[in-house]
């Protein structure tokens, strides 16, 4: 197995392992230290990893995580386990199979809204469009790092109201849903691991500054986003098929660039479980 980090200062390639075959101990080890390290692992080349074995990879890294959607038969028909959720444009009987169908999705950190997001997500690509349709990280570490330091004292003391409402992509539909889910979390976070602190905040979930008036939070909430989606702490995946994605949801962002939405792009996803988020 070989693990080549990327030039955008996070995240590795992985390549030359076959995970629907058993691992040895020392690649189980090789594979949690890189994701500890570098945030984001691809896999590449899983031709035709089953549901299961797709599970057996995120239990590497922890307990599988419960969908945080609510109950929805769209998934009924599959022999993947109950967890799965399908990131799919695909429709049978004139209905999509799966969720977030289609279109840019803007910059956010999955299950933020909850009192226990995910601790990673894990997405597979079975298929995927020639082009568009990419998934671009930011590297949540390296911005708090980087923050000046009137910023850096305002996330250090304040929490924050993160909403959303399934199948948004934009902030300007989740502003217009009246029950959407929310939740208070700190603005920053730890790394389990390297206890490195991340910049917990993201342009389409974070809604406002916990005792800040509307205007001047909303002020700082953009001046954050704007520091973390700078080019230099950024990855762009162009996904393959075979890819296997698992990304830290804490200390990373992630957003989709656009695509054509007559080539037909199918993901399966499964999610780890997380803890209630501990602040500074
Ligand atoms: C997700 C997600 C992005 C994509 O599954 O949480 O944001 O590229 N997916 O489809
Ligand atoms: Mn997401």
């Amino acid at each position: 197995m070989k693990i080549t980090p990327f030039s955008a200062g996070f995240g590795v390639e992985v390549t030359g392992v076959d995970l629907a075959g058993s691992l040895d101990d020392d690649t189980k080890a090789r594979l949690r230290a890189a994701w500890a390290k570098h945030l984001v692992l691809v896999v590449r080349d899983q031709e035709n990893l089953s549901p299961e074995d797709h599970v057996r990879f995120c239990e590497l890294f922890g307990n599988l995580g419960k969908r945080s959607r609510p109950a929805d038969d769209r998934h009924e028909g599959t022999d993947a386990p109950s967890e799965v959720m399908f990131v799919s444009n695909r429709k049978e009987d004139g209905k999509f199979i799966g969720s977030l169908p289609d279109g840019e999705m803007q910059f956010h950190i999955d299950q933020c809204y909850v009192e226990r997001p995910a601790r990673a997500t894990c997405l597979y690509a079975i298929v995927v469009p020639d082009a568009g349709g990419d998934t671009i990280f930011g590297d949540l570490c390296r911005a708090y790092d980087a923050l000046p330091d009137d910023l850096r004292g305002v996330v250090d003391d304040y929490d924050a109201l993160n909403v959303f409402s399934y199948d948004s992509t934009s902030r300007e539909q989740v502003g217009k849903i009246s029950n959407a889910r929310q939740f208070v979390q700190p603005m920053v976070v730890s790394h389990p691991v390297t206890g490195r602190k991340a910049l917990y905040v993201n342009r389409l979930m974070t809604a406002e500054i916990v005792g800040m008036p509307g205007d001047a939070g909303r002020a700082i909430i953009d001046r954050l986003v704007a520091h973390e989606e700078q080019p230099e702490f950024l990855y762009t995946h162009k996904w393959r098929k075979g890819d296997l994605l698992i990304w830290d949801n804490l200390c990373t962002v992630h957003a989709r660039t656009d695509f054509d939405p007559t080539k037909e792009r199918h993901l399966r996803r499964f999610t780890v479980e997380g803890g209630p988020l501990v602040g500074e």
